[in-house]
């Protein structure tokens, strides 16, 4: 997180609008690259001198617990679990998605250090979802996460799955096609303003080559860019995320094949208009058509 800029939007908005801040481990709209342990205690110290809490948005916490043990040299003699264990340290509570880093197939969670909170969430989530002790879960994928918690931090694990990841991206990448470097964690981003130079932003690079890589070959991933962000967004990227413990070696070959054919016709490709548009989150539900 930019911590400069951090401050700023507190000072502008005055922290009494600021409930709480979030912080993404790892970055997934910005490469699925890691955040550092050291960008990580300066979020933290900002939200503590301004008594705002810190969230973390955890689930790739496993894989950005990883990267720290890779890069940095302080952590390479640390377990991911130890380093996960000293990220969460310096934040207030976090929100899981269990379907990444919690190697579950459906689930999550929210924690907290605000036992008055916690209880407030406790009352709500039995008119909402059920008792605290399932959360609206059934007992297996309770279970599941309970496991998937403790298996996603084993290095052998991790080290398969950086690797994988990385396997995809270093393939189209050394046929030249663009891609966010070094490869992330959980996913490969391909730039596509600069894989579709000819293809002017309004008319979607990053949508038409995610149309483009399912109509040739059923691959299917997702625009971070124009679509999701408006005229925010600084780049146009498509994601191909990759699931855990899903894909084998020529799975992820015939992707990297795919990938190749439409980067041979890309000149060829044109792009797309919106047809109709929801009023908020519109890349969830668009409908788009090639221009003319
Ligand atoms: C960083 C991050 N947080 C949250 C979510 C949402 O998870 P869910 O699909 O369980 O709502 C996603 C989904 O991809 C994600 O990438």
């Amino acid at each position: 997180m930019d911590v400069q800029e951090l401050e700023r939007v507190i000072q502008r908005a005055g922290r009494e609008r600021v409930p709480l801040v979030m912080l993404t481990v790892t970055n997934n709209s910005g490469g699925g690259q890691p955040v550092s342990m050291e960008n990580i205690q300066q979020v933290s110290a900002v939200c503590r001198s301004n008594k705002i809490p810190l969230y973390f948005d955890a689930c790739r916490f496993a894989e950005n617990a990883y990267f720290i043990k890779l890069r940095e040299p302080r952590y390479e003699s640390k377990t991911p679990k130890q380093i996960a264990q000293e990220m969460f340290s310096y934040g207030d509570g976090c929100t899981m998605s269990a379907k990444k880093d919690g190697m579950a197939n459906i689930g999550g969670f929210l924690c907290t250090n605000d036992d008055l909170l916690a209880q407030q969430e406790k009352d709500l989530l039995i008119l909402t979802e059920g008792y605290p002790t399932y959360g609206g879960l059934a007992g297996r994928d309770l279970e599941a996460i309970a496991v998937g918690l403790q298996e996603a931090l084993e290095e052998d694990y991790l080290r398969y799955r950086i690797a994988s990841t990385a396997y995809l991206g270093n393939h189209i990448a050394q046929e030249g096609v663009p891609i966010v470097q070094p490869p992330g964690g959980h996913a490969i981003y391909i730039d596509a303003r600069t894989f579709l130079p000819h293809v002017p932003i309004d008319e979607f690079p990053g949508v038409t080559l995610a149309a483009e890589l399912y109509l040739e070959g059923g691959i299917r991933s997702v625009e971070i860019g124009s679509l999701m962000f408006g005229a925010a967004a600084k780049m146009d990227l498509v994601r191909l995320a990759i699931p855990r413990r899903v894909y084998t070696q020529s799975h992820i070959d015939y992707v990297v094949e795919m990938i190749l054919e439409v980067w041979k016709k890309r000149d060829s490709i044109r792009g797309l208009k919106l047809l109709y548009q929801a009023p908020f989150l519109r890349h969830f539900t668009a409908r788009m058509a090639p221009v003319e």
